[in-house]
């Protein structure tokens, strides 16, 4: 096993800078997840690694060793594609075995000269094969060709190929992105299954940020090429450092609203919020996760009045309007609401993010900050 570190890694594409000077550490043993948009460069960070891409500069360092130099398939790490192709010809364990086959027992004409040995290889490329199926529960399905498959038990056979090479790293590209949404939830919790049995690094990409969120053990958020923040998920969700992690993390997206300070206090609506005390400008970006709004104090009181309602069963999401400013809250389903009425709801102003106007970047309270909660009725308007 082995912990994988990203040293200023940077990666041009004539004038594309597909990865800005990312430096990482992954822990041996972690489950890492990159996240970020289309286009921010997880796909040509994981090829680096893999060896499959060379970096512009930078370094990467797999289990204490500089391995830039180092050909792919020396560098014991095995990649998962978010299209892998089976071999349609070779049966299940046909298709887990042959990379083994050929590492391991070399040519014929090694296995001729070798015999003793080459006997040895195969009992052990067979015990692999036959580990890794039971692992996966495919154990069943070794005799079959891939198209007598579904598209989750080839998602699995791929996986398989890779568990059974043993690597110090796992590398996986949106490994689940082909199977169908019940399925993927499902593989999902396979995979960190898995992953809590062999405890090997691994390092997986996603953009979707509720698979980032129920399998990293940290994640590494990415944009354009820049590392925005690496953290735990709890971390990410309570204290994105900027507002693009601040919005991609969480859904509903967190409600970022631009306004003025005066006098210490964020202006919202005919409501106000303590503003930490390194805020410099006048201007502020408020931030509001839409399951922090409560139909009940203690908190912040705001009147808004309901626009849409969208019923998601145990919860609904509701567009809200403050004073022409647009809100989404995600309330329980039996919050009683009327489109086109006000409401009262109430936030904790300790639950409220503050971001710079110019730079996007977090600003926190101090331990100074007074960051008292007003008694019910206290504050805001009626
Ligand atoms: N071989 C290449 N030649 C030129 N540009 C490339 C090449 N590979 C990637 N890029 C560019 O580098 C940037 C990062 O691409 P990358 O594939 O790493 O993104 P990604 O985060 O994996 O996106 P997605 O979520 O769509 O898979 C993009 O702007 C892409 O167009
Ligand atoms: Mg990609």
């Amino acid at each position: 096993m082995a912990g994988v570190r990203l040293d200023r890694v940077t990666k041009q594409f004539g004038k594309v800078t597909a990865l800005d000077s990312f430096s990482l550490d992954v822990v041996d043993g972690e489950f890492m997840v990159f996240v970020g948009p289309s286009g921010c460069g997880k796909t040509t960070a994981l090829r680096i690694i893999a060896g499959l891409e060379e970096s512009t500069s930078g370094s990467v360092t797999i289990g204490g060793r500089v391995v830039d130099d180092i050909p792919a398939k020396d560098r014991d790490i095995a990649m998962v594609f978010q299209s892998y192709a089976l071999y349609p010809h070779m049966t299940v364990y046909q298709n887990m075995a042959f990379g083994l086959r050929i590492r391991l027992l070399k040519s014929w004409w090694w296995q001729l000269t070798h015999g003793a040995e080459a006997k040895q290889r195969k009992q052990e490329i067979d015990r692999r094969v036959k580990e890794a199926a039971d692992l996966l529960g495919i154990d069943n399905l070794l005799q079959r060709r891939p198209r007598e498959l579904s598209g989750g038990q080839r998602q699995r056979v791929a996986l398989g190929r890779a568990i059974v090479r043993e690597p110090k790293v796992f590398l996986m590209d949106e490994p689940l992105s082909n199977l169908d949404a019940k399925l993927r939830v499902q593989t999902r919790a396979e995979l960190i299954r898995l992953h809590r049995r062999l405890g090997i690094t691994t390092i997986y990409v996603t953009h979707d940020q509720t698979e980032a969120m129920t399998m990293g053990d940290r994640i590494a958020v990415l944009k354009d090429g820049l590392l925005q923040q690496v953290a735990t998920p709890d971390e990410l969700y309570r204290r994105p450092d900027n507002t693009f992690v601040a919005s991609f993390i969480g859904s509903p997206a967190m409600n970022l609203i631009e306004t003025q300070t005066d006098g210490g206090m964020a202006k919202l609506g005919d409501s106000e919020f303590p503003v930490p005390s390194d805020a410099a400008s006048s201007k502020i970006v408020l931030g509001i996760r839409p399951e922090e709004f409560r139909p009940d104090g203690p908190g912040v009181e705001l009147r808004p009045v309901v626009d849409v309602v969208e019923p998601l069963g145990a919860t609904k999401t509701v567009v809200l309007n403050l004073k022409g400013q647009n809100l989404v809250a995600s309330l329980d389903a039996d919050v009683e609401l009327i489109e086109g009425e006000p409401l009262s709801l109430w936030v904790k102003p300790q639950s409220v993010h503050f971001f710079d106007v110019a730079s996007g970047e977090a600003i926190r309270y101090n331990a100074g900050d007074a960051v008292a909660v007003p008694k019910e009725g206290s504050s805001g308007t009626t």
